[in-house]
C-alpha cells in the first residue's frame, strides 16, 4: 500500500496516501470514497491526505477536526468544489449559496421548516403513505416482487412534490426520476476526473446534461407562474416561500431564486430520505427480531389506527431503527469544505483552498466510538443520539434544514410498511454502496413482500 509521510513542513505530518494508479493517484478513493475512508482506518487514521488529481484533499472523521471546520472556525470555510460542481443543476439554492446570499435564503426558509408547520406537512404525508401502501397491497397480489430503492424514491418523491407544489402529478410532468442519476455521475466525474471534462463535450454528455437542466427549469418555471397567476393560493411550501419576506428589508425572492429553492429542496427533500429508508428495509429483511419488535410497539401505541402527528414522538423503537439505519448508511455520507485562507488544524497546515472531506460514513462506522461498528442494533440509540459522532444531517450552520420533516416523514412509512408486510430479500443480491451525490444502493434493493 503506498502510504508515505507528508513531505517535511514545520506542522505536524499527516499520512499522505498515493495510489498505485495513473500519476500515483488514488483511485481506489475516487472509486468509492465512504467505503475507501472506513476500510482504511486501522491504517491511515483519521486524518489524513489522499492524493487525487488537481487540488489537495484532506480526509478526516476525527471529532475534534470536524467541530472546528463545521462549528468553531466555520466563518473561515466555504463550500467544496463538489458543491460548485452542483450549481450546475441546483443553481444558488440553499445547499450550494454562500455568504449573504445564503443567510438570507435560510432566514426566509427557516420558519417553513418550524416544528409548528410540521403538523400541517404531517397531514399531507400520512394522506398519501396511506394510499400508497393501499395501492402497493393491491399491486403485490400481481407482482410480490418490488425493488424498494425505486419504490422509495417514488413515494419520497410524491411526497415532497405535494409539500411542495400541492400536486402530485406535477412529479410525471417533470419527469426527473431518470435525469438523476445521469446528472449525478456527470458532476461525480466533473469533480473526481475534472481532466475528462473536455470528454464530456466531445462525446454530447454535457449538451445532454445542459439540454435535461434547461428542461427542467422551463417546467419549474411554469409551475411558479401558474401559481403567481392563480387565486388559489393551497397552503404548500411553494405558497409558504412566494410570501416569505425579509424581516429586515421586507423583500421577498426573485422568481430566479424561487426556482433555484425548489428544485434544492425537491432534490434534498426526496433522495435521501428514499435511501435511508431502502437501506433500513434492507436490515430489517434480514433483522425479523426488528420487525416483530416494531409491530408491538406499533400495536402498543397505536392499535389498528393510523398515527397522529402527536403519535409520532411515542413510537421510540421505530425512531431507533432509522437512526440505526441512517448510522450504516447515512444518505449524505460526506459534506467537504475549503478553507478561505491557511489554517492549523491539530498542528496540520490546510492550505486555502484544499478540500476537507469529513466522511460522514466512517465516523459513524469508527469501532473507535461504536460497539460492534459494522451490526444492526437500533438499542443503541435509546438513550438518544450522540451528537459528535452521529450527524446524518451534519452540524453547524449550514446542518440540514428539512431534518424534522425527514423523520417525520420516514418513522411514519417505515410504521405502515413494516405493518402491513412481511420482507424477504430476494437471494442471490450483493447489496452494494453506490456512492453518487447521496448513498445509493447498486443496484437496488429487491424484496419479496407478502401482505400480514
Ligand atoms: C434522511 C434525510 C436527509 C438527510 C440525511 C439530509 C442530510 C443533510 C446534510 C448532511 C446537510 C448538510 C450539508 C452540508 O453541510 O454541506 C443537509 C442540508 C440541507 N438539507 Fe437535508 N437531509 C435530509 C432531508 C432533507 C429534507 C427532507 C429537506 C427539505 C425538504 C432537506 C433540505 C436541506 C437543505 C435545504 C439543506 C441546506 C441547508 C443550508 O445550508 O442552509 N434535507 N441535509
Amino acid at each position: 500500500m503506498a502510504t508515505e509521510l507528508h513531505p517535511p513542513t514545520p506542522s505536524a505530518v499527516l499520512p499522505l496516501y498515493k495510489g498505485t494508479g495513473l500519476f500515483g493517484y488514488a483511485t481506489d478513493f475516487m472509486r468509492n470514497t465512504p467505503e475507501f475512508c472506513h476500510r482504511m482506518e486501522a491504517e491511515l487514521g483519521d486524518f489524513y491526505e489522499v492524493k487525487i488529481p488537481g487540488r489537495r484533499l484532506f480526509v478526516t472523521f476525527r471529532p475534534s477536526v470536524i467541530r472546528h471546520v463545521l462549528q468553531a472556525n466555520a466563518r473561515q470555510y466555504k463550500k467544496s468544489v463538489t458543491y460548485q460542481q452542483m450549481k450546475l443543476f441546483l443553481g444558488e439554492g440553499l445547499v450550494t449559496s454562500e455568504g449573504e446570499l445564503w443567510k438570507r435564503q435560510r432566514r426566509l426558509a427557516q420558519p417553513v421548516f418550524y416544528k409548528a408547520h410540521m403538523q400541517h406537512l404531517y397531514d399531507t404525508m400520512l394522506q398519501m403513505s396511506d394510499r400508497y401502501v393501499e395501492q402497493l397491497r393491491e399491486r403485490i397480489r400481481r407482482q410480490p416482487e418490488v425493488d424498494m430503492a425505486r419504490e422509495m424514491m417514488q413515494i419520497t418523491s410524491d411526497i415532497v412534490m405535494q409539500a411542495l407544489f400541492s400536486s402530485r402529478d406535477e412529479t410525471d410532468k417533470l419527469n426527473l426520476y431518470e435525469g438523476v442519476t445521469f446528472f449525478q455521475q456527470v458532476i461525480l466525474q466533473r469533480i473526481y476526473r475534472p481532466y475528462l471534462i473536455p470528454l464530456h463535450y466531445l462525446s454530447g454528455r454535457q449538451q445532454k446534461f445542459n439540454r435535461l437542466k434547461r428542461d427542467f427549469d422551463r417546467r419549474m418555471d411554469a409551475l411558479i407562474q401558474q401559481r403567481k397567476a392563480s387565486a388559489d393560493r393551497p397552503s404548500d411550501l411553494l405558497t409558504m416561500l412566494l410570501e416569505a419576506r425579509d424581516e429586515e428589508t421586507g423583500e421577498g425572492m426573485s422568481d430566479k431564486q424561487l426556482r433555484d429553492e425548489l428544485i434544492t429542496l425537491y432534490m434534498a427533500g426526496h433522495e435521501t430520505s428514499a435511501n435511508a429508508l431502502a437501506w433500513t428495509f434492507s436490515l430489517l429483511a434480514r433483522h425479523p427480531g426488528a420487525v416483530q419488535k416494531l409491530r408491538a410497539e406499533a400495536e402498543a401505541v397505536l392499535g389498528d389506527r393510523l398515527p397522529t402527528f402527536a403519535d409520532i414522538k411515542k413510537l421510540d423503537y421505530s425512531r431507533q431503527v432509522i437512526e440505526e439505519g441512517m448510522r450504516l448508511y447515512p444518505p449524505a455520507y460526506v459534506v467537504s469544505r475549503v478553507p478561505v485562507e491557511d489554517d492549523r488544524i491539530e498542528g496540520a497546515t490546510i492550505p486555502k483552498d484544499a478540500t476537507m472531506y469529513i466522511s460522514i460514513y466512517a465516523l459513524q462506522r469508527s469501532p473507535k466510538y461504536w460497539d460492534e461498528p459494522d451490526a444492526f442494533r437500533p438499542e443503541r440509540f435509546a438513550g438518544g443520539a450522540p451528537r459528535h459522532i452521529y450527524m446524518p444531517f451534519g452540524a453547524g450552520a449550514r446542518m440540514c434544514i428539512g431534518n424534522h420533516f425527514a423523520l417525520l416523514e420516514m418513522q411514519l412509512l417505515l410504521v405502515l410498511l413494516v405493518r402491513a408486510f412481511d420482507l424477504e430479500l430476494l437471494p442471490g443480491q450483493t447489496l452494494e454502496t453506490q456512492p453518487l451525490i447521496p448513498l445509493n444502493p447498486k443496484p437496488g434493493i429487491r424484496l419479496r413482500l407478502r401482505a400480514v
